[in-house]
């Protein structure tokens, strides 16, 4: 028996709605196809962007949207992006495929989308091959509101009112494929750069630094040393590859138990990583102003037989879920550090939450996750302990159950929990700390099969389902959590 205790008299700050944010990188069928498929498309759509995208999105609440990189956004020119779209010049996306990339979806464009999903838009510039100069342009051309050269073109191209952009990434990961950059060297660019990222008008930005590779905890120091009182929050990347090898790094839909295990294994590190690089920010800042994003996360397979290998398209299954989970959980727990993450990418990529496949689209078991979890979106976090039972596989083993909870605006209590064993229920006792509660009720993402997953021809094998396998007297709540399930209680 797994024991729980939620206080609802502890509340541990609040969860930033934009823990639950995506990533859209000009990759692949992210952007073309995946939203953008133009005006003159027989697929209905809104200004270019499709219709049946844009609603699924508002439907999961997806709360802030970064573009247009990854690797494409340090040489991403954005001038390239603006103006008649005919005119616009077509170039060689280098870092995905190679392919012919034509502009058609810029910095409008974007800002359109963003509006049609109800998502604050985060924009990462280039610092890897750009100049300052035109860091410095592209902020002013969003967001300055006056006369200026930048803001005259903003308004010959269509846009009269300035856009309000908070978000701006100065750089991504400048230690690989933006730069390949000591940590001291893009400390000393980062802050030349950021000296020019300017707030006009009522607009204020929220700078963002390029940070560590998973675990490199000395670039997190270094930047924190150098930079901490130019920046407003410091990048983390972790992505989930079962084998933790980048050559083979395992089938998104072929394994067995020992590689779920491992997948288990390599998404709970990121709890330590984020206890880690804490500590060090905290040692230069503690009283937090300085969030940490993980703007870049989620599962990263070997490509899609027969697919592109430039475009990382995989299939999503019910493992994806429970990674998914488990991260959101962490993040949530993680809250007074954890200001922001963004899952990579949002269609036809990495661990997406839709794919489309011409005029069809479906929803991944992802998707059905964030959806499920988004009633934690600015709610305060709870002070939850857990005395866990194992999952145990052979001579190792993991904490069986994974979990985070928080009380929202009118005093629902939500319980989000990963039952990490494939094969053994998770039997939870909880008590509820706090007023007393009368009603539970729960949401369920699980299926029989670990590798179950969402098909055109079959779009709803994995999905959200009604949860009645938790009872609640007297605030003590009883749970049976299936194998490999992933639960939302609502206790009110
Ligand atoms: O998400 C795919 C790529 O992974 C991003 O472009 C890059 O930032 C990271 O290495």
């Amino acid at each position: 028996m797994i024991k729980v205790t939620v206080n609802a008299e502890q509340k541990k700050g609040k969860i930033n709605k934009n823990i639950y944010g995506h990533f859209s990188e000009h990759l692949g069928r992210c952007i073309y196809g995946g939203i953008w498929v133009g005006k003159d498309s027989p697929i209905p759509n809104t200004d270019g962007m499709r219709n049946d995208v844009i609603e699924a999105l508002k439907d999961m609440k997806i709360p802030v949207l970064r573009w247009p990189g990854g690797c494409f956004a340090d040489e991403y020119h954005w001038m390239d992006g603006i103006g008649p779209i005919e005119k616009r010049p077509t170039m060689i996306n280098t870092h995905w495929g190679g392919i012919t990339e034509n502009n058609h979806f810029g910095t409008h464009e974007f800002m359109r989308f963003c509006e049609l999903i109800d998502a604050e838009p985060y924009i990462n510039g280039n610092l890897g091959s750009g100049t300052v100069q035109e860091m410095q342009q592209w902020v002013e051309y969003m967001t300055f509101d006056g006369i200026s050269p930048m803001a005259n073109l903003r308004k010959e191209n269509g846009q009269e009112q300035p856009w309000k952009l908070t978000y701006f990434g100065i750089g991504n990961e400048n230690w690989g494929c933006g730069g390949n950059m000591e940590p001291e060297y893009y400390a000393d660019e980062y802050r030349r750069y950021a000296t020019y990222v300017r707030n006009f008008g009522e607009n204020t930005v929220y700078k963002i630094a390029c940070g560590p590779n998973g675990d490199n905890y000395n670039w997190t120091d270094v930047l924190m040393k150098k930079v901490a009182n130019h920046m407003n929050a410091l990048t983390l990347h972790h992505y989930t590859l079962p084998t933790g090898e980048w050559k083979v790094k395992g089938s998104a839909t072929v394994f067995e138990e020992n590689e779920w295990f491992s997948t288990m294994q390599k998404t709970l590190y990121m709890d330590e990583m984020i206890t880690k690089h804490t500590a060090i920010m905290d040692k230069y800042d503690k009283d937090k102003k300085v969030a940490l994003i993980v703007d870049e996360w989620g599962t990263w397979y070997d490509v899609e037989p027969g697919t592109n290998p430039g475009f990382l398209f995989q299939q999503n299954t019910l493992r994806d879920a429970l990674v998914a989970g488990i991260n959101l959980n962490i993040f949530n727990n993680h809250c007074d550090r954890v200001q922001m993450a963004n899952i990579a990418q949002l269609v036809n990529v990495l661990q997406s939450v839709i794919f489309t496949e011409g005029d069809k689209m479906l929803l991944t078991p992802t998707y059905h996750i964030f959806k499920m979890f988004n009633v934690h979106q600015d709610a305060e976090l709870l002070d939850t302990r857990v005395i866990n039972d194992d999952y145990i596989v052979g001579d190792d083993k993991l904490p069986q159950v994974n979990i985070s909870s928080s009380i929202d605006a009118d005093g629902k209590i939500h319980i989000s929990i990963c039952n990490l064993d494939p094969i053994k229920p998770a039997e939870l006792d909880c008590d509820l700390i706090g007023d007393i509660r009368t009603k539970v009720t729960g949401r369920i993402v699980t299926a029989n099969e670990m590798n179950a997953m969402n098909t055109f021809d079959n779009p709803k094998t994995v999905t959200e389902s009604q949860f009645v396998g938790a009872k609640l007297v007297k605030n003590n709540l009883t749970v049976t959590l299936p194998a490999k399930s992933v639960v939302v209680l609502e206790i009110a």
